[in-house]
């Protein structure tokens, strides 16, 4: 661990206390959240049995609230059984039957609405056509889905029958599906022909053909839904439309009852090193944080709509959109397209036209739309918005004026909401009828979250705006349950340090005078592009695996739209480009790793030289690397260099 990125340089005292009017309107008074945090820090344990008992609808009640025999492979309600799929969508039949669940935009600007009832009949419908394609309870199941209304239906109908679905986002490319597939041991793949986005058609039939083509022997069949119409191929003993696979099922399906054990789902998400990590979540603790943060952050009441924007392919739509909202009855909106598209007002009017009153995104998306203007807001009638969110990195001050100024209208209180894939929902957050927040920081943990801030020895930092690693010392019901097939990998990755007691988040933070949390960057070698994460070694890998590459580092550069953009030194097999550019090489390079990942791994620049900059012990000097995509002044020693004269090269100035 090194501590040299962990110093803190941000000064912020705006302070922004909820207003009197989202007081009254809020579910949550501060008496019962003092209640929440008082009942946590006794007896955690019995605390969060307790919400799972009013929570869930148990088919059979957890007797052990939580077996930590095997730490740190925790596992909550062991005893217990449910079906996630009948905890979003039966027990809301008896009182929101006819409530909408899903409001549907495709990106033309098509609308549909989707009430409970018919969300059910679609879900079971789905459920029994897999069942008739030989899905049975812990079989895994891969969808590759436009963000469309069927992508829920898939995800909750696999968790209806017990069936383990693993998401992969609609822009990954044949090869990261592949690798999906073949980790997963996937016995089906659901796609759709393509999707629409921007107006443009996105193959996914085609793509996902290429990645079966190139092994994938598990995949037995594969599902598609006809949602562009173009022409694909289909593959007569593999492929079915998923039409003709809900042909003759019936509506009803009685749910599996499984262990609140049992895997929902495997997101994959990227490390530092080696292939991203399928991590795996439960059923039951996973349901239960998705359903309290929806009530402490999102303060989610019936008559709200409730719009998160992230895609099924990443955890946020995971526990934002297909199972948090669902199972607290809310209704949601699904948009099919890009911020953008037609122009970049598309967002506020949605916002408008389905009185969404509860709005949560990306503060990347947040930085591209301040950049279009502010008349596209102005001219949109935002007065039902009432609680802003923000997720995927810190959000900087400047653009948390202007989501609150312009889009909040000063009346919506925003909630910056820290967490990971590996935590399945939020854990340093706001409860925006309580907490005064502060432009940048996440604020602080939530009931039941003993979250900190410690030393390399595990000592915890108390004085105020130290940097340190953020860890989570005591285990939570949503938190990952272990990496797919590699419980090394989970338990060296997220328990490394301080004797395997405390999570490992792999970010640095400080706390301020207040205790407020401020994330200040990774700890490791990952990216932040876009909200996402990206291991620098995954696109080394894919830069080196082409033929005319030789070696590779990739380093991340702060951009102000993505947060980083992704900047990569090559060293080629062949003669360096005269003057260390060369256009056309840079787009077959970038076009190269958009086939081996996705477009979101796309080097935004390159740089040629002769060799990269290493120690003497041979390890490439990452932090020159970044001092240098910066454009900043080198006052590192760089007499360790093996060959000096490259360092004009990687500035670009030879
Ligand atoms: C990493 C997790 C959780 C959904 C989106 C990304 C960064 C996330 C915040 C925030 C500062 C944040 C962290 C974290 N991050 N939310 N509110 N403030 N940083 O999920 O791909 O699992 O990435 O995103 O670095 O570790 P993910």
């Amino acid at each position: 661990m090194s501590q040299d990125n962990i110093q803190s340089t941000l000064h912020e005292d705006r302070r922004f206390p909820p207003s009197t009017d989202f007081i009254n309107g809020s579910a949550l008074s501060s008496s019962k959240v003092n209640e929440l945090n008082l009942k946590s820090k006794g007896d955690n344990q019995e605390f969060w049995a307790q919400q799972a008992r009013t929570e869930i609808d148990w088919h059979t009640p957890f007797e052990t609230t939580l077996d930590s025999s095997n730490a740190p492979f925790y596992r909550w309600f062991p005893d217990g059984q449910l079906n996630a799929s009948y905890n979003c969508l039966d027990r809301q039949l008896e009182k929101n039957a006819d409530k909408t669940a899903i409001i549907f935009e495709g990106d033309a600007g098509d609308v549909q609405h989707i009430t409970y009832r018919e969300l059910h009949a679609q879900v079971c419908t789905f459920a029994n056509a897999l069942k008739a394609q030989g899905i049975a309870q812990g079989d895994r199941v891969i969808i590759y889905m436009p963000m469309i209304s069927e992508a829920v239906i898939a995800m909750q109908a696999c968790a209806r029958i017990g069936a383990i679905h693993s998401v992969v986002f609609g822009g990954f490319s044949a090869s990261s599906l592949k690798d999906r597939i073949e980790d997963t041991q996937a016995k089906m793949v659901i796609t759709a022909d393509g999707g629409h986005r921007g107006g443009k058609v996105i193959e996914l039939k085609s793509t996902t053909d290429s990645a079966l083509n190139a092994g994938c022997d598990s995949v037995k069949s594969v599902i598609v839904f006809k949602r562009t119409g173009h022409d694909i191929s289909m593959q007569a003993d593999r492929d079915i439309w998923w039409a003709d696979a809900e042909k003759g099922q019936t509506s009803e399906c009685e749910p599996t009852w499984v262990d609140a054990t049992h895997p929902l789902f495997l997101l994959y998400t990227s490390g530092s090193t080696g292939k991203p990590k399928g991590i795996q979540h439960s059923t039951g603790g996973y349901l239960l944080n998705a359903i309290t943060t929806m009530r402490w952050v999102f303060d989610i009441q019936n008559s709200d709509v409730f719009w998160c924007t992230a895609d099924v392919g990443w955890i946020t739509g995971h526990t934002y959109v297909a199972y948090g909202p669902l199972a607290t009855g809310a209704t949601i909106v699904i948009f099919e397209g890009v911020p953008t598209y037609p122009d970049a007002g598309r967002f506020w009017d949605m916002c408008e036209r389905h009185s969404v009153s509860i709005f949560y995104t990306a503060p990347t998306a947040i930085r591209a739309l301040i950049k279009q203007g502010d008349d596209y807001p102005n001219s949109h009638d935002l007065s039902k918005l009432r609680l802003l969110g923000t997720v995927g990195e810190p959000i900087n001050p400047e653009a948390w004026m202007w989501y609150h100024t312009v889009i909040g209208k000063e009346r919506c209180p925003i909630v910056d909401t820290w967490w990971q894939t590996e935590t399945g929902a939020h854990m340093l957050a706001p409860v925006p009828s309580v907490t005064v927040t502060k432009p940048g920081s996440c604020t602080l943990a939530l009931p039941g979250i003993d979250a900190a801030i410690v030393n390399q020895e595990g000592e915890e930092i108390t004085t105020a705006n130290e940097g340190g690693y953020l860890v989570i010392r005591k285990p939570w019901p949503s938190m990952i349950q272990t990496v797919w097939g590699d419980d090394q990998r989970y338990k060296d990755t997220y328990w490394p340090y301080f004797d395997g007691k405390f999570y490992l988040a792999g970010d640095s933070a400080r706390r301020d005078e207040d205790g407020y949390f401020w994330i200040m960057g990774r700890i490791d070698d990952v990216l932040n592009v876009s909200g996402h994460r990206l291991g620098t070694m995954e696109i080394e890998s894919a830069l080196v695996a082409n033929s005319l590459v030789a070696e590779a580092a990739v380093v991340g550069k702060p951009h102000d739209v993505k947060g980083e953009s992704v900047f990569a030194y090559v060293v080629l097999k062949g003669e360096r480009p005269e003057g260390g550019v060369d256009n056309e090489l840079t787009q077959t390079l970038r076009a190269w790793v958009g086939e081996q990942i996705g477009a979101i791994a796309k080097p935004d620049e390159i740089r040629y030289a002769d060799n990269l900059p290493k120690t003497r012990s041979g390890k490439i000097m990452r932090r020159l690397l970044r001092t240098i995509a910066k454009g900043e002044e080198i006052t590192s020693d760089t007499s360790t260099l093996e060959n000096e004269s490259i360092l004009p090269q990687l500035q670009g100035k030879a």
